[in-house]
């Protein structure tokens, strides 16, 4: 397997964009809230999740690593450092389905790592959701412990189409 793991480039970001939203369809927040709620202003969850590419890409681009698989962007990892706490979290990471269950996930998480500790980090981490199943094996064989379960609450506060008061 030719796979290289690279830095990020701002060309890159609509197409880890789409892996994204490929990818986390049965593991997303948004995606949940859709189920529940339905589209909300007129847009999916795939909108919503892509944002969240997005603010990675804005707050620490050089966090982002990309992996490149003969030439083809098949996942990337975003990563973003405290350098005041010396903890580096892990918001974003996903692998394209055509490809996975090759070490990719596993090769981008080490990359992050190491980012982590070249940037005098000491603690990293990363967080994933009681339906993922792969994440829940991938991360502990990696080294992380859990230490915490948190739980998403979503109302409704009015028809999108209502105008405020
Ligand atoms: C998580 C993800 C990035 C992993 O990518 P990957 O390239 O397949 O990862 P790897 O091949 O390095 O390792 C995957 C591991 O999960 C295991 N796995 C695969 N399917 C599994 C399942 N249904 N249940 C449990 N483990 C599973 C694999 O066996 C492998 O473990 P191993 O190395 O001990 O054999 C990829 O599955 C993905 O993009 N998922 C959707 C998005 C997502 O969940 N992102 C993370 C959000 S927290």
């Amino acid at each position: 397997m030719s796979l290289r793991i690279r830095e990020f480039a701002t060309d890159d970001l609509e197409t880890i964009k789409e892996i994204t939203v490929q990818a986390f369809e049965p593991v997303s927040i948004d995606r949940n809230i859709e189920n529940s709620f339905g589209t909300i202003k007129g847009r999916d969850w795939r909108f919503r999740k892509a944002r969240h590419i997005e603010e990675d890409a804005r707050r620490q681009p050089e966090g982002i690593f990309i992996a490149e698989w003969e030439g083809t962007v098949v996942g990337y990892i975003t990563t973003l450092l405290d350098a005041d706490t010396g903890v580096g979290l892990i918001p974003n990471l996903a692998v394209d389905a055509t490809v996975r269950g090759q070490g990719i996930g596993r090769r981008l998480i080490a990359h992050a790592l190491e980012h982590f500790r070249r940037q005098g980090a000491t603690h990293a981490r990363i967080e994933t959701l009681d339906q993922n199943e792969v994440g829940q094996n991938l991360y502990p064989s990696m080294g992380f412990q859990e230490v915490a379960r948190q739980i998403h609450y979503c109302m409704k506060l009015r028809d999108s189409e209502e105008t405020p008061d």
